[in-house]
């Protein structure tokens, strides 16, 4: 048996903004994850795929060319070189809600590619995982910019800009997130899909919010990197505000936004794709606990409290 996982995720700066060029930041949610398991399977069985969470068990021959965990278990051992038939069970379980923009698609193809190549052996590098996983973001996420695959591969905060060298942070002060889920589910292809039809239609409005979005990440990156934390909180105010121009808000966020900052929090915007999903708020010592109270007063669908170092 081998088992591998892979950690949630969620975007601190720069989301949408990321995928026309700009930089963004992203850090690893450990609290959350998806666990893969490889197991021997019965004889003339093939790939069985167990997705308990989601209730379904069914052979990898029978699903659709479209399945992210047939795509991901299929391209892992391609490039293991390992030869099919096969028998294999590859059981996935996630404590990550769906479609909820803290990563738990590619924290399940990330724990899966790790999985099948322990169970062959072989210790794979972070940037052949990321890449693996990559290939099948774009089955469901349309045009991605790879720094969700990143932030989950190297599990460490990066600093991304697509098409370059990845750069990881260094967190010069440890804070706290506060994360607020409105529990409605929010596909990202659909607001990446609707950013990019709104951008077709007014490039030169588009390209200037991408502007200040970047703008705004540089500045958050100085302030994590130097320990000036208590900068960030009007950076994520002002990446909200601007993540709202973009029309990737909601009232449920935005509800879950205000209610964070009448609480206390120094700041607080939408993370991930937007639509719905999930909100961060970045509390204090002094302020997690009432930013906490007010998110679930707020109608929150579930919290999660985390220290990003
Ligand atoms: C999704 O987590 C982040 C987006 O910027 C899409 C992407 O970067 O691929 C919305």
């Amino acid at each position: 048996m081998s088992s591998a996982y892979g950690p949630g995720k969620a975007i601190l700066f720069g989301e949408h903004a990321v995928v026309y060029g700009r930089p963004a930041i992203a850090v690893p949610i450990g609290k959350v994850r998806a666990c893969a398991t490889v197991n021997p399977g019965t004889p003339g069985a093939g790939l069985v795929m167990s997705a308990l969470d989601l209730g379904r068990i069914y052979g990898l021959a029978d699903a659709s060319v479209d399945d992210s965990l047939r795509a991901i278990t299929l391209n892992t051992l391609a490039f293991l070189g390992i030869r099919l038939p096969l028998d294999l069970v590859v059981e996935v379980t996630s404590t990550i809600p769906v479609a909820c923009g803290l990563g738990s698609g590619t924290a399940v193809s990330t724990a899966i590619v790790r999985a099948l190549a322990a169970h062959f052996g072989v210790t794979l590098p972070n940037t052949a995982v990321s890449s693996l996983v990559y290939e099948v973001e774009k089955i469901h996420h349309g045009r991605p910019s790879g720094i969700d695959n990143t932030v989950v591969t190297y599990e460490q905060p990066v600093y991304f800009v697509k098409g370059q060298p990845i750069e990881t942070l260094r967190v010069a002060k440890p804070f706290q997130l506060v994360i607020g889920d409105t529990g409605v589910c929010s596909p990202t292809r659909v607001a990446v899909n609707d950013v990019c039809l709104a951008w077709q239609c007014d490039p030169a409005g588009y390209e200037g919010l991408f502007d200040k979005i970047g703008a705004v990440a540089d500045q958050a990156r100085r302030a994590i990197e130097s320990g000036a934390v208590d900068l960030l909180g009007g950076w994520m105010d002002e990446n909200h505000c601007l993540l709202q121009h973009l029309d990737v808000s909601s009232p449920e966020l935005d509800r879950l936004v205000w209610a964070a900052k009448q609480a206390g929090a120094a700041g607080a915007k939408l993370s991930g794709a937007g639509r719905g999903g999930n909100m961060i708020a970045l509390a204090t010592a002094d302020s997690t606990a009432a930013v906490e109270s007010a998110l679930w007063a707020a109608g929150a669908r579930g919290v999660i409290v985390t220290e990003v170092r």
